[in-house]
């Protein structure tokens, strides 16, 4: 296991990663090396070309990536210079995620649910689209911080885009219940009838208001709101948190946020970002890339921002 607050690593350490903006090209006959990249708009602070880089290096893999800034309006455009430079895949990130769903030829399951797309793959005429977010958060939470989801009562506050990608990667874990609170209610209703639509059987998950959480307690509460964005706390009763709750905020390198600081004065002791989420996500597109999925210790070590 490893140990985020204390930074014990067991791994591979990591060695110093490029910028990401070098272009490849063909040199005597070899081979183009193959090039990724992220493209946003603004993608300055993407983390993505830091942590692709190391793990090409830590797996031995002969590929670039880079950042692209997408102008508004012209993702296709964008997109379609890039693979015609010998282009195999990209993460996307805000604001083309729904731009990368209408231009993909082919959608993953976990695309089509969370209604975005978050890393292509490109093949010949094909575009393979995925979206990785709910899965990563998935592994963080089971495999990083060993926390098993199965039999637990989960809240989930919020009920927009991050939450519309873990609820089905969440639900596979088998859960005992999923609450979704929102303040707008009708779409944490609608997602949790969407999570009944896209799986067969019975399922544990509904959506409700904050007013109505009553006075239940949960094993682990997601905050997969953008509150903290703006230093803002969701209208939520300390008592939600059981004896041995984890308290995860999705969103990462925040430190102690609004939500985390009333978990930790409600006496949560297990606090986490969405640092190891970022990294899982990563490893997964890379994976699914390149056929190796690369350790992500290392990374999250470097990223993670102390929670105080
Ligand atoms: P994302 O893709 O990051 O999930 P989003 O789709 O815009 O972003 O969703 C933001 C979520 O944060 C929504 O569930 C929003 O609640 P509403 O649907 O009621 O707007 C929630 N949110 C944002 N600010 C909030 C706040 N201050 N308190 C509670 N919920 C908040």
């Amino acid at each position: 296991m490893f140990d985020r607050q204390n930074g014990i690593v067991m791994g591979l350490a990591l060695v110093s990663v490029f910028g990401g903006d070098k272009m490849s090209g063909l040199i005597a006959g070899h081979p183009m090396t193959d090039r990724y990249a992220v493209i946003g708009n603004p993608i300055e602070q993407s983390k993505s070309p830091l942590i692709h880089t190391a793990f090409a290096q830590v797996t031995g893999q002969d590929m670039d990536y880079a950042r692209v800034l997408g102008p508004l309006g012209e993702f296709a455009r964008t997109v379609d210079a890039f693979r015609a430079t010998g282009g195999r895949g990209m993460n996307v990130t805000a604001p083309f995620k729904l731009d990368a769903f209408a231009y993909a030829t082919d959608l993953a399951p976990s695309a089509q649910m969370a209604g975005a797309v978050n890393a292509l793959k490109f093949e010949g005429n094909k575009v393979y689209a995925e979206n990785f977010d709910g899965v990563g958060l998935v592994r963080d939470v089971v495999h990083n911080l060993a926390f098993p989801l199965q039999g637990k009562r989960v809240l989930i506050l919020g009920a927009g885009g991050a939450t519309r990608g873990a609820l089905l990667p969440m639900l596979a874990q088998g859960p005992a219940e999923v609450l979704i609170v929102n303040r707008t209610v009708a779409k944490a209703e609608e997602l949790a009838a969407l999570a009944h639509q896209h799986q067969s059987g019975l399922l544990p998950v509904r959506g409700v208001a904050y007013a109505d959480v009553g006075a239940q307690s949960f094993d682990v509460v997601f905050n997969a709101t953008s509150a903290s964005l703006t230093g803002e706390l969701p209208p939520l009763p300390a008592r939600v948190f059981a004896p041995g709750c984890l308290a995860y905020e999705l969103a990462y390198g925040k430190g102690l946020t609004p939500f985390l600081k009333l978990a930790q004065q409600a006496g949560v002791t297990r606090l986490a970002d969405g640092v190891g989420m970022l990294a899982e996500q990563a490893a997964e597109a890379f994976a699914w890339w390149r056929g190796v999925r690369p350790d992500t210790q290392a990374v999250i070590a470097q990223l993670t921002v102390p929670l105080n």
